[in-house]
């Protein structure tokens, strides 16, 4: 029959997109945190919450301007979390534009390491140079380089270990990337600088918002200009998300691999395992939800859960938990766990509907919520940080507390989706529009081009 052919036809096509995929891995950004995303204009005293973009001249490129430019970046590590891999991007992007990019990573381990090395090599093919963090060279750039950025707040240490008497040269010219909204990163060991850089670039207006009360309260510093970038899904993904072929065919390889039938319906939680993420509390939601269209008898396909970012090598303790939970209240034939992976595609193809359960303050920005969008998906997230930015609760998703208290309310938003497939579509659909109109790749590429033109000209005032 018709799925059959569409199946045998699917094979070649299925080895060619594994293909196209493996070597995508890098834009595939999944990760301990997220980022936040911008709008293009300084944030003051008050400013316009999600203002809309201007309308974008396709066959430009915004980052145009920085050709000959040279800008030198500068990433507290280098790994496959979501900060470093950001920054790659934005070198990626860059260079692309034919601007000299260089590239420094602060903390290295001292023997070799495989991703490290795939990591530069990956640099390197494009056009990135990577130099060693301290030394001459790293100081003769930073004097020499038209902008410079830090990635993270840890990445401050950076300047006084290398530059020493020379910082205050180089400051007017700094742009401090942060991707971060956790207690110990507010150290004036990592930031004390940070008042006298050209300006601050943070994901999510919470997370900027944040910062500025932070970095007063306990430290009695003041935020330099801050500009609120939001961040965009990259073409690579957008490319997969847009081939209903190459959907089907994932759709039903993945679901095939882990047991679910066509009809059966799937949420699924997508971020490292791990109690801030909030996996333990979306399945205690994942279970009232059973319990409630077995006490109701409601009329629901069957109900799966994915949760994808396991590593029993790194989170031992919670895994475990997560795992005896599964047991205890006899739902292990309804939850997948799924091994931490940077390739998020073939799952986004899979699902039906993501949940982002980030606790306590959420996520900066939460970059597997626009991934999920661009898969057309209604999205379940935490009343929290960015993801506040991305979902229009009630349009394209439902919102509920972090915390225990929202347990219910999860519960209750997956019978929702459970029971209204027309809910479920127009949402899925009203998220994908919502990607289309802020968050592509080039829709980040404006934004950031608007902070960067702003910090070349202070720059240059400041000469
Ligand atoms: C910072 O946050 C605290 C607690 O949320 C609040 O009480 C305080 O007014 C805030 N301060 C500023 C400067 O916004
Ligand atoms: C998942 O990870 C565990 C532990 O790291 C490993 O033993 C297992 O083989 C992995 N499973 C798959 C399907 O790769
Ligand atoms: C989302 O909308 C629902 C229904 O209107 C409402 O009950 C809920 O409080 C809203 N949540 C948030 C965080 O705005």
């Amino acid at each position: 029959m018709a799925k059959n052919s569409a199946a045998v036809r699917g094979w070649p096509l299925m080895v060619l997109l594994l293909i196209v995929l493996f070597t995508a891995i890098i834009f595939f950004i999944k990760a301990a945190y997220d980022s936040c995303n911008a709008h293009g204009y300084v944030q003051t005293e008050s400013f316009n919450r999600l203002k809309p973009i201007p309308s974008m001249r396709f066959q430009e490129n915004p980052l145009a301007f920085m050709k000959f430019k040279l800008v030198l970046l500068v990433s507290h590590e280098l790994s496959l979390s979501g900060g470093p891999l950001l920054l790659m991007e934005l070198a990626f992007l860059l260079s692309g534009v034919g601007t000299e990019v260089v590239w420094l990573t602060n903390q290295k381990p001292v023997e070799p390491d495989e991703v490290i090395y795939s990591l530069e090599h990956k640099m390197l093919e494009k056009g990135v140079k990577v130099f060693p963090a301290k030394g001459q060279e790293a100081i003769d750039t930073a004097l020499k380089a038209d902008m410079i950025i830090l990635n993270t707040a840890v990445a401050g240490k950076w300047l006084d270990a290398v530059l020493k008497e020379d910082v205050s040269r180089v400051l007017p010219k700094v742009l401090w990337w942060i991707h971060e909204m956790r207690g110990h990163y507010f150290k004036l060991e990592y930031v004390k600088h940070l008042p006298f850089v050209a300006g601050a670039m943070i994901d999510s207006h919470t997370t900027a918002d944040y910062w500025k009360n932070r970095t007063q309260e306990r430290l009695g510093i003041k935020m330099p200009d801050t500009y609120v970038v939001h961040l965009g899904n990259s073409n690579d993904l957008m490319e997969v998300a847009e081939d209903t072929v190459a959907r089907r065919v994932l759709h039903e390889h993945v679901r095939e691999s882990l047991g679910v039938r066509k009809e059966d319906l799937v949420f699924a939680i997508i971020n490292s395992v791990s109690r801030g993420k909030g996996q333990d509390l979306f399945l205690r939601s994942f279970y009232e939800s059973l319990q409630i269209i077995q006490e109701k008898k409601l009329q629901v396909p069957s109900l799966h859960a994915v949760v994808v970012g396991s590593d029993m090598n790194a989170q031992t303790k919670f895994e475990t938990e997560l795992r005896n939970f599964v047991v205890e209240k006899r739902i292990h034939d309804r939850v997948h766990f799924v091994n931490k992976t940077l390739n998020v595609s073939p799952y986004l193809a899979s699902i039906d509907v993501l949940v982002q359960n980030s606790q306590a303050r959420g996520e900066c920005f939460g970059r597997i919520t626009i991934e999920a969008m661009a898969f057309q998906l209604p999205v379940l997230g935490t009343a929290a940080g960015g993801t506040m930015e991305i979902v229009l609760n009630g349009t394209t998703g439902w919102l509920h507390p972090a915390g225990k208290e929202g347990v219910t309310a999860l519960a209750e938003n997956i019978i929702k989706l459970s029971t209204d497939v027309n809910m479920r579509l127009r949402m899925g659909k009203k998220g994908y529009e919502r990607v289309k109109e802020i968050f592509l790749e080039h829709h980040m590429s404006h934004r950031i081009s608007d902070v960067l033109k702003d910090v070349l000209r202070k720059a240059k005032n400041n000469a």
